[in-house]
């Protein structure tokens, strides 16, 4: 069984990732890192030169690619929701996690970011609410459990993740 961590850009994913690593036997997959490892490209550069759906269809062939080989921890793109075969693929293949966090919280996290190309120029809290909005139904949809990260720390979060998964 795979375990895939989903949620909104600055939720802590990758943190908690390595946290979960060391209460498990699991290597971690991190799809942003591979996609660019694979590509020889970053995110942002993918964006820009080739677009979108170009990085979705990148995306979404890493992710199957990843769901069939070992067992890991799968630290996904915020946007991998976004793709109901992405959904499908993740439900097939293991559990899904939905790390939550405030607008507030996530703000804090990202300002200093030039990486994420769907946050630029959207460093507002509005902003960020407006788009989780966009994206909650399909975190919604996606999840098999929900984890609320505010005020908790990244060990905290994993331990939480391990006790739901019996890991
Ligand atoms: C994206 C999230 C990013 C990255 C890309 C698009 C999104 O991953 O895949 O910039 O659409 O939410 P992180 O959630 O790891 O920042």
């Amino acid at each position: 069984m795979q375990i895939y961590l989903i949620g909104f850009m600055g939720t802590g994913k990758s943190t908690v990732a390595k946290e979960l690593k060391k209460l498990s036997q699991r290597r971690v997959v991190d799809t942003d890192a591979l996609i660019e490892q694979t590509y020889q490209m970053t995110i942002a550069d993918m964006f820009r030169e080739l677009g979108e759906d170009t990085f979705r269809a990148r995306e979404s062939e890493i992710l199957r690619k990843v769901s069939q080989g070992e067992e890991v921890i799968v630290s996904c793109g915020g946007g991998i929701v976004k793709l109901q075969e992405n959904i499908d693929c993740m439900k097939q293949y293991g559990k899904v996690v939905w790390l939550q966090a405030s607008p507030g919280s996530i703000l804090s996290r990202i300002k200093e970011d030039e990486s994420r190309p769907l946050l630029q120029g959207k460093k507002k809290e509005e902003a960020i609410q407006e788009m989780m909005k966009q994206r909650e139904a399909f975190y919604q949809k996606a999840a098999d459990y929900k984890v609320v990260t505010d005020g908790k720390t990244p060990a905290k979060i994993a331990k939480e993740i391990s006790q739901i998964l019996t890991l």
